[in-house]
């Protein structure tokens, strides 16, 4: 498997990804503009098939974040993710930001595990917060001088 950046040829690939992964979606021209605004946009290719994504920016000057990272139902648990997330943790922490932040779905037991094991913390809940009023869970990764704390 290797992470690589995203390429235009893959946004229909990436929208099906996300489809299968989420309820709220972002769409499929939200994904064209994100990367047109030139916003952090990795992918992770195995024999040539893209199996997930990750798209992350800078939020405010000192603060990361991470927009959306999903997984191929078909290939989760195969530590995808972790190799997204590492390469958009290590990109983020050259830029001397003090934390990356993300939301997740409170419900969303399996994701807030998977934070957890890079040390995200959770800094607060937010109720109602998707469409459907499910509440969400506002994590946060500290960082230290850019480098994880
Ligand atoms: C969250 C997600 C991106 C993780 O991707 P992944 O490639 O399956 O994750 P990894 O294989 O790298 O998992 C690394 C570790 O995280 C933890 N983890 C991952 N998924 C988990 C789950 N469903 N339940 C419990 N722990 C989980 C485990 O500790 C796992 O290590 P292990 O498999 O050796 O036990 C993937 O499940 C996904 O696409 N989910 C749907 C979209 C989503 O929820 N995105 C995040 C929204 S904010």
């Amino acid at each position: 498997m290797i992470v690589r950046k995203f390429k235009p040829t893959d946004l229909k690939r990436v929208f099906e990804i996300e489809n299968m992964s989420f309820n709220q979606s972002y769409g499929i021209n939200m994904f064209q503009k994100l990367y047109e605004m030139g916003v952090g946009f990795l992918v992770a290719e195995e024999d040539g098939y893209v199996i997930g994504y990750v798209i992350f920016w800078i939020k405010y000057e000192n603060q990361g974040h991470i927009i959306s990272i999903a997984v191929d139902k078909n290939h989760r648990r195969s530590k995808a993710g972790t190799e997204l997330l590492i390469r958009a943790i290590s990109i983020l922490s050259m830029l001397k930001i003090d934390a990356i932040y993300l939301e997740v779905n409170e419900n969303n037991t399996g994701a807030i595990e998977f934070y957890k094991t890079f040390n995200f913390k959770v800094d607060r809940t937010v109720p109602g917060y998707y469409e459907n009023g499910d509440g969400a869970k506002i994590m946060y990764l500290p960082l230290k001088r850019g480098k994880v704390a």
